[in-house]
């Protein structure tokens, strides 16, 4: 049945058919889904670019946000200062919205001496690699101060701070509240998503088991919750009354209105970022997203202490059983070398973050990946509409 034929049918009838019903559900799902968060947030197309501690900068997230999508600043790695610094360099890139990202962790368990030495003796051979001198036990204990962060993205008044691996507590949910900063929030699992809600947040990114990056998770072993979107993003729409954004393996037009249909308002793509023309990553680890099959990718804690997902290479391999310092200490332990790794694209011996899509990662400029984007999303339900 032809489309125009479709509509007249269903204005000039009371009984709606399966096909018309089909349609009208196809056709208008975008714009149900865009009811509320795509206006909450101010954006013009429900796409966000996640943000990407330690891979993303300024100038990134600014050209995102200038391409109509929400850019976000994964800022846990850096100084209250820094994030300062960096806040102003966005606000001065665009006039559009952006978020600014941290971990929230509970209480950190401070590593004994003893397992720093164990750590550092096998990590000595990558610090003689790459001509650095081995860190003192007491900087590596040293760590940046989370509430001082905290209070650097508030001040800031920024216009949406999202977080993951926990929740801040209830002082500063309430400050950020209070200068109408949106709250986004992590779950990797309907638990996390109940608690989220209670604690006011504005909506959820649900990051599914195919993501890039860190596990979210903080109710649980991360293990319970490697679930697939197909299967955590309805049940967490399901268990939620505010906003679900779609999160892991999402890569193009595809992946966007798979994620609408099952219930998300919005999608927050990763790995599809890393790859464009804006994106600080090195170009040796751009080849390795666009090169590696789904099944390359692995979940590992061998460079931070926390669980992640990145390419498998020589440093996860080699190093899969040795002693680990507690997320974020080992990080810090590991980062000098890492840095030079990056810089130099030197990837055997850095984290590569990428989640299972990356594959159909393209090397585009960041405004032509989010026009394709948006042209394959409208190709894509036109011709689900039209079977
Ligand atoms: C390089 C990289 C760094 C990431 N860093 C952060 C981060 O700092 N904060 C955060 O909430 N999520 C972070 N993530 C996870 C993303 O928010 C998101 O869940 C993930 O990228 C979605 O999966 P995809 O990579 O398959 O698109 C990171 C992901 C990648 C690939």
């Amino acid at each position: 049945m032809a489309l125009n034929s479709n509509i007249n049918l269903v204005k000039s009838s009371q009984v709606i058919t399966f096909d018309q019903h089909k349609y009208l559900l196809i056709k208008y799902l975008p714009l149900l889904n865009k009811m509320f968060l795509q206006n909450l947030l101010k954006i013009q197309y429900p796409i966000i670019q996640a943000p990407m501690a330690g891979t993303d900068n300024p100038q990134f997230v600014a050209a995102a946000c200038n391409a109509g999508v929400l850019g976000s600043l994964g800022a846990q790695y850096i100084t209250p200062e820094e994030i300062t610094k960096a806040i102003a360099e966005i606000r001065g890139l665009t006039d559009k919205p952006f978020a600014i990202n941290l971990f929230s962790l509970p209480p950190l368990m401070v590593p004994t001496e003893k397992q720093i030495e164990e750590a550092l003796s096998y990590l000595q051979k990558y610090y003689e690699k790459f001509e650095l001198a081995m860190p003192s036990a007491e900087s590596v204990k040293t760590m940046i101060d989370p509430e001082a962060q905290l209070e650097a993205v508030l001040q800031a008044r920024v216009p949406v701070f999202s977080f993951t691996l926990g929740i801040p507590d209830k002082k500063w949910i309430q400050a950020f509240k209070q200068q109408s900063t949106l709250l986004v929030g992590t779950a990797t699992n309907v638990k996390e998503a109940h608690v989220l809600e209670l604690a006011g947040v504005d909506a959820i990114t649900a990051q599914s088991s195919e993501a890039g990056g860190h596990r979210g998770t903080f109710i649980g072993p991360f293990e319970d919750s490697m679930i697939g979107g197909l299967a955590l993003i309805p049940q967490i729409v399901d268990a939620v009354k505010i906003p679900v954004i779609a999160a892991g393996g999402i890569m193009d037009g595809r992946g966007i209105v798979a994620a609408l249909a099952l219930g998300a308002q919005a999608v927050q793509l990763g790995t599809a970022f890393l790859t464009v023309a804006e994106s600080p990553a090195h170009a040796a680890y751009k080849k390795a997203i666009q090169e590696h099959d789904a099944n390359d990718t692995t979940i590992t804690k061998v460079f931070s202490g926390g669980a992640a997902r990145g390419i498998k290479n020589k440093f996860i391999v080699t190093n899969n059983d040795k002693p680990l310092l507690p997320f974020p200490y080992h990080h810090s332990l590991t980062r000098s070398f890492r840095k030079i790794a990056n810089e130099t694209g030197q990837i055997e011996y850095t984290n590569l973050w990428s989640g299972q899509g990356g594959h159909l990662a393209k090397e585009l400029k960041l405004s032509e990946l989010v026009k394709s984007l948006m042209t394959e999303t409208k190709i894509v339900l036109n011709k689900l509409a039209s079977q």
